[in-house]
């Protein structure tokens, strides 16, 4: 579970990014944030990945009040939570099984891990013929399955994806998109920021609105109307 209790967050003076948002998301959950560019989405993301700190309230992700922690438990808590960004973020001069294996090695697995563990991620995300290809060889929709893959390497509980589908055509962000339900039925509670109505509403999850830093929507089974 994660919840949100009362959270604000202020970058600068004048604006807040977030107000007063109170949110809970069970375990397990597939939950699209919406709303336009600058409504505080990726702030949400942020906070929850201790990217940034949150000016006012509690986050608690499993029992764990995050709003306090340390510097050194950050590497702990973001090994519970993948990340997936709009540019992929992959390492140009690493292949696809590289780029997953690096990740691991970072956070410290032991080769005999990454070498088991790499292909497994690779068929899970329909890519194990592209294990060699560097990022230049693929496509759009491939680039993001490997940093998909990447951020599944430590089996994280949570997968948070900020506008995953940004840079994607529309058939590629179907698929993408397809690839985070199966994930999150496999267990993981998936937390997708996007702007892309289309997708949302044909998902039929859960949507939160959020405009201005509040929010003013939060349904079960929500839509989105640019
Ligand atoms: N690092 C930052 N410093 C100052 N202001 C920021 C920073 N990040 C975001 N903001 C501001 O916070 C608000 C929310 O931004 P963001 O969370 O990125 O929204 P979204 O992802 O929905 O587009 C915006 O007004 C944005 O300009
Ligand atoms: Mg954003």
């Amino acid at each position: 579970m994660i919840t949100f209790n009362k959270i604000s967050k202020v970058y600068s003076k004048e604006s807040a990014a977030l107000h007063d948002v109170s949110l809970k998301i069970p375990t397990g959950d597939f939950v699209s944030i919406v709303g336009q560019s600058g409504a505080g989405k990726s702030t949400m993301l942020k906070l929850i990945s201790a990217q940034e700190r949150p000016s006012e309230g509690m986050i608690v992700i499993d029992g764990w009040d995050i709003t306090k922690i340390r510097r050194w438990q950050i590497p702990h808590l973001r090994r519970q939570i993948g990340v997936v960004f709009q540019d992929f973020k992959l390492l140009p001069k690493r292949t696809a099984f590289e780029n997953i294996a690096f990740a691991m090695e970072v956070g410290g697995a032991p080769t005999r891990e990454v070498r088991a563990t790499v292909p497994h991620i690779l068929k899970l995300v329909n890519l194990a013929e592209r294990a060699n290809a560097y990022p230049d060889e693929l496509s759009g929709g491939e680039k993001q399955r490997i940093a998909i893959a990447r951020a599944l390497a430590y089996k994280p509980q949570i997968l948070i994806a900020d506008e995953p589908t940004g840079n994607l055509d529309a058939l590629h962000s179907w698929d993408i998109v397809q690839l985070l339900i199966k994930i999150n039925k496999l267990g993981t509670t998936v937390l997708l920021a996007t702007h892309n109505d289309e997708i949302v509403n044909a998902l039929k999850k859960r949507v939160v609105t959020l405009n201005d830093g509040k929010v003013v929507s939060d349904k079960k089974s929500g839509t989105y109307k640019l």
